[in-house]
């Protein structure tokens, strides 16, 4: 289950070429095959894999948020603050008794480009969460298939599309600075999935 759409290197922002929803899939997709296969032995079914799982976006996620909330305006989208996930998974983690992820010290505040690689990783995560949904809901557990609300948000509201057709939009101009982002995203929540392991 992965984006096989390309070959992984940061070298395609040396092209002027693909838009810039393609070159962040490109330039991202080796840590974004690397992130599914370490989620890959986990059953989201059963509340221990289904919380650690958690935890482990929690990690990364409500810090992401708390950097884009001081991104200047314009550098997010103008509906950012519903498309926010960092109190439906808290809320599913304190159901489940896990504590929440120490809160970040001082969060910084991203520049445009850098803004856009992080919430196109953040939004990204919402199509590989859907097939987990399924998972969980699955369940025979009901402390699973009732904290759902991280994986379910968004639902009927499209807005991976709506994301994509803003980035389209107005991309900004550094791309670099935006491919950096997405790859410090993905890092992110690499380094919370190898903690949470
Ligand atoms: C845990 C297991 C995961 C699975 C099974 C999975 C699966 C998928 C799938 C199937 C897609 C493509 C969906 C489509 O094109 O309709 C996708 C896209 C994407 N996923 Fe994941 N994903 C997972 C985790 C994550 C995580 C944790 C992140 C980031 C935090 C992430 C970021 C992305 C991004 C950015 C895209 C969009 C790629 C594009 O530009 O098309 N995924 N994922």
């Amino acid at each position: 289950m992965t984006n096989d759409t390309g070959h992984g290197d940061a070298a395609g922002f040396a092209e002027a070429g693909p838009d810039l929803r393609s070159l962040l899939r490109r330039a991202t997709s080796d840590a974004h095959r690397r992130l599914d296969a370490g989620w890959g032995g986990h059953d989201f079914a059963k509340r221990r894999d289904y919380a650690v799982f958690l935890a482990a976006m929690a990690a990364a996620l409500v810090p992401i948020e708390a950097e884009l909330d001081r991104a200047a305006q314009g550098a997010v989208p103008p509906d950012w603050p519903e498309r926010r996930r960092s109190g439906a998974i808290l809320a599913d983690l304190d159901a489940l008794g896990r504590p929440a992820p120490p809160a970040s010290v001082s969060p910084r505040a991203p520049g445009r480009a850098e803004a856009a690689g992080l919430l196109y990783v953040l939004e990204g995560s919402r199509l590989g969460g859907q097939l987990l949904l399924r998972q969980a809901l699955a369940s025979s557990d009901s402390g699973v298939r009732d904290n759902t609300r991280f994986l379910r948000h968004g639902e009927g509201q499209r807005l991976w599309p709506s994301f994509t057709a803003w980035l389209a939009a107005c991309p900004p101009v550094d791309r670099e600075g935006a491919v950096a982002g997405a790859l410090r995203a993905f890092a992110l929540f690499e380094a919370a999935q190898a903690a949470q392991a």
